[in-house]
Parts: C-alpha cells; sequence; structure tokens
C-alpha cells in the first residue's frame, strides 16, 4: 500500500500552513552558506504546493518572510527578496497552467519596490484562479498584524462608524489580513522546534500542529503525506466532549 493511499480524500483539511524552518542549519550541514538552504528550500516549496494541488488542498499559507527576519545580515534579507522575485517570476506560468491562486498577507507596503511590484503583478495575473490558493506571508507577524486590525477598528469606533458592542470573534477576523480565507486546519513546522513564532496566532486558535524533525530544504512529498495522515488521526473537538463530536 502506497503510502498516498492512507489519505481520505473526503477529509482532508481545507488550509495548510507551513513554517518553512531549517534552511540555515541544513546549508550548514553541507559546509554551504544560509542563502544556498534559501534556494534549496524553493525545490521544497514547489513540490509541496504541486502536492496541495494535486490532492486538493484549497488554502496553503508559507511562512517565507517574518517581520522579525528583517534583522538578519542586510545580505541575507538582500538574497531572500531576489530568490523571491525570481522564484514567482518563474512560477508564475505554471502557477497559470495548474490553476493556482497566488495571495500575500503581511506588510506588503514595508517590502522593497520590485518585490511589491512584482508579487502584485503576479498576484493580479492569477487572481481568478480556482484550484489552490498559495498564500505567501511575507514581512509577516501575528502582533503586527493584531495590532493593525486593531489601529483600523479603534479609528472606526472614533469616527463613530462601529459601536464597541459589536466588536466581536468575527469582526476582528475580518480585520485581519487573512480576512478572506478560513482559519488553518493544520500547521506543520518543519526542522524540529516546538514554536509558533509570531505566526497566525488568532487563526491557528483550534489548528491541529504538527511537528516534524526534517529541515525545510529536505521535506518532500511523503513528509506532507504524512502530516495529513496524522492530522486525520486526531479526533477534532473543538472544546466539546468526544461524546458529543460522535453521538
Ligand atoms: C527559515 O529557515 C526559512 C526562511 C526564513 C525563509 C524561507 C524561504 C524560502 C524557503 C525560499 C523562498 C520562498 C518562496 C515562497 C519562494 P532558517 O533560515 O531560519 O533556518 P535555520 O533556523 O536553520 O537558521
Amino acid at each position: 500500500m502506497d503510502i498516498i493511499d492512507k489519505i481520505d480524500i473526503s477529509r482532508l483539511p481545507k488550509h495548510i500552513a507551513i513554517i518553512m524552518d531549517g534552511n540555515g542549519r541544513w546549508a550548514q550541514q553541507q559546509g554551504m552558506d544560509r542563502i544556498f538552504g534559501h534556494q534549496n528550500g524553493v525545490q521544497s516549496v514547489k513540490e509541496t504546493v504541486e502536492t496541495c494541488a494535486e490532492l486538493g488542498v484549497e488554502y496553503l499559507t508559507l511562512y517565507a518572510f517574518s517581520t522579525e527576519n528583517w534583522q538578519r545580515p542586510k545580505e541575507e534579507v538582500s538574497a531572500l527578496m531576489d530568490l523571491l522575485v525570481s522564484t514567482i517570476n518563474a512560477e508564475t506560468p505554471v502557477l497559470q497552467k495548474n490553476n493556482i491562486r497566488l495571495a500575500a498577507i503581511g506588510d506588503i507596503d514595508s517590502l522593497r519596490p520590485n518585490t511589491k511590484a512584482e508579487l502584485e503583478k503576479a498576484i493580479a495575473e492569477t487572481a481568478h484562479n480556482t484550484r489552490l490558493t498559495l498564500i505567501l506571508a511575507l514581512s509577516y507577524s501575528s502582533r503586527w498584524e493584531i495590532t493593525n486590525s486593531l489601529q483600523i477598528i479603534c479609528k472606526k469606533v472614533q469616527e463613530g462608524k462601529l459601536n464597541p458592542e459589536n466588536i466581536t470573534s468575527d469582526l476582528i477576523s475580518q480585520h485581519l489580513t487573512t480576512a478572506a480565507f478560513p482559519d488553518p486546519e493544520l500547521l506543520i513546522r518543519t526542522s524540529g522546534e516546538y514554536r509558533i513564532s509570531n505566526f497566525l496566532l488568532w487563526q491557528i486558535a483550534y489548528a491541529e500542529l504538527y511537528f516534524t524533525p526534517k529541515l525545510w530544504p529536505e521535506f518532500r512529498k511523503n513528509d506532507l503525506y504524512e502530516a495529513i495522515i496524522d492530522f486525520q488521526s486526531r479526533e477534532r473537538r473543538f472544546g466539546k466532549t468526544s461524546e458529543q463530536i460522535n453521538p
């Protein structure tokens, strides 16, 4: 029996989010610089996107660059931005061909003008695709996002457009950069670290968490299958009892 046969296609997570970690350590193991790790991470990105599309996962969010990543050495930030632009340019026709829509979350205005322009071009070109939505988290952090949404909400209250009593959980969700997407049901982190690192804190309230020791450049199709099989073995109770879920 192939590992893929163990997946129940009728119970796929609708949205998978991934913290792609371990590029630097993988490169170090090869005696190479960190940038070599990021370059090889692109192959894992491609394989993961392809696998999600083949299976029928509807949304995939990748943590590609955090607000905190701006503090890395200038050369690494620059190389990561160049890699993003070159990958987006090279892969947009592939996204088109495979009916995949590109989207982005985060403080997009803080990106370098050419990165922002290329990203927005690819988002516009793929806007009508319907198979899988690939969401890149860029200059993203959850605390930035929640703070930003609070500023927008408070301004509406100040202008008399919103009554504080009408601030609900749904209203907060609608003011996050993820407003157009459902919450992730499965969050994967590679590289054996057990942290969330300021990623989608609000949105993962009920997500299943999956940690693998694999470093991101080593993450392959079968690793994603394993994560989904593990997800499907769990009982998701959303605060209810097991008896209420399985009467
Ligand atoms: C974390 O590994 C990885 C990143 C900060 C960048 C991820 C970027 C890519 C995989 C390449 C481009 C992505 C797209 C979507 C085209 P790390 O550097 O923190 O690794 P370490 O913890 O071992 O140092």
